[in-house]
């Protein structure tokens, strides 16, 4: 079983984000044990604190830290990636670095037409960054405009043509993951 941390870029309670978190934690559960870590309580990313990190930050990285791979799954704010995901990626850049040559892969549903695009690339700039250097599938952009019209009011997600879009990018992480796992123990 692939161990996955989740990072989810919204923290609102309804978020369709977190609801498309649950519904690929709940679909791929034969291949993936997804968790969900929050980053809502985060302490803002500070140098001067770094050392002796905050309790928030100590529960955050170790939380992380015997994930195989990792999942982002994220809004667009004001065509970049939210804040609050930003300073956790910040903290992971630093000591450790648990994301540091991870396989992770990237989602994002917003309300607008373009499905985070803008985010995504920018999420990639910065999962590419020396201090981030997480292995991040290539290509298999899941992008989720007018997501409120592919989720129901249980919270699943309901368009066939993004779940087959899904599936087929998870048929693509599973090598992805378990090549990874084989250089690190080889
Ligand atoms: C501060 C803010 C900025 C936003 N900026 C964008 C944006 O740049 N592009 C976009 O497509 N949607 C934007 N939206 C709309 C979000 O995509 C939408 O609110 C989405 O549902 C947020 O994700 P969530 O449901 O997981 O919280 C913005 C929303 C907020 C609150």
């Amino acid at each position: 079983m692939i161990k996955v941390a989740a990072l989810v870029g919204s923290i609102r309670k309804d978020s369709y984000n977190m609801k498309l978190t649950q519904f690929m934690k709940d679909r791929y559960r034969d291949h993936f044990d997804i968790q969900v870590v929050t980053i809502r309580d985060l302490a803002h990313y500070d140098q001067d604190i770094e050392e002796e990190a905050p309790a928030s930050v100590q529960r955050f990285k170790s939380e992380v830290a015997e994930a195989d791979a990792f999942l982002i799954v994220t809004p667009e704010f004001n065509h970049s990636i939210p804040g609050v995901l930003k300073n956790a990626l910040d903290w992971l850049s630093r000591g450790d670095r648990e994301m540091a040559n991870k396989a992770t892969f990237i989602a994002g549903a917003t309300m607008g037409a373009l499905g985070t695009v803008r985010a995504q690339m920018q999420l990639r700039q910065i999962l590419n960054s020396p201090g981030m250097g997480a292995n991040v599938l290539p290509g298999n952009e899941i992008l989720i405009g007018s997501v409120q019209n592919k989720i129901d009011e249980n919270g699943k997600l309901t368009d066939p043509q993004t779940i087959d879009f899904i599936d087929n990018v998870v048929d693509q992480f599973i090598p992805f993951v378990e090549a990874q796992k084989e250089k690190v123990h080889s």
